[in-house]
């Protein structure tokens, strides 16, 4: 991540060439010779706020983006249970049900967070089963259940093409596999 370090140029004004040339590489700031010490502090304290400014702005875009995205991703969940009654609020719950165990387990505010958004959205790929499938009445047939078996492959498939939540992946993928015996 060398990039990302700041890079200050110190020369003499006989340097004036390279000095800009340096800044058109990247440099952030240039200070000549002779400076003093407190010169020197005062030039980096500049610098190291102005990075500072820029990694929060940087961080709260990502913030509202990151929201804007799971709100777009829990209206399409929604959708989802408007067309099917059976399971309407459904997917509420179990992200409610899910980040009050995390809670309870001592989980941090992230993992709390990744199992409220994966509880949310665990069931979004029954997006792609048949509505004679998903809404049907009656018991299934084995062809019918072995399709709505598809829905958390599905899942995984709508949401593994936005890096931002890949982490709640593993949520929408296996919330129905079966868990191991202890031996
Ligand atoms: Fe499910």
């Amino acid at each position: 991540m060398l990039s990302t370090i700041p890079t200050v140029v110190m020369a003499t004004k006989s340097d004036i060439g390279n000095v800009k040339r340096m800044m058109q590489y990247g440099a952030v700031s240039s200070i000549l010779k002779p400076f003093s010490l407190e010169q020197l502090i005062l030039r980096l304290e500049k610098i190291l706020a102005y990075q500072f400014q820029i990694q929060v702005k940087e961080k709260e875009r990502a913030d509202t983006e990151h929201s804007l995205l799971i709100s777009g991703m829990a209206s399409l969940a929604n959708a989802l249970e408007a067309r099917d009654q059976y399971t309407l609020g459904h997917s509420e719950r179990v992200g409610a049900i899910i980040s009050g165990l995390v809670t309870l387990s001592g989980g941090t505010e992230e993992e709390i967070a990744r199992s409220l958004i994966g509880g949310k959205l665990h069931d979004i790929g029954k997006i792609g089963i048949r509505d004679d499938v998903l809404l049907k009445p009656a018991k299934l047939t084995l062809a019918e259940f072995e399709h709505i078996k598809q829905h958390p492959a599905m899942g995984a498939n709508i949401l593994k093409s936005i890096p931002r939540i890949a982490d709640i992946l593993p949520i929408v993928e296996c919330h129905h596999a079966a868990v191991p015996a202890i031996a």
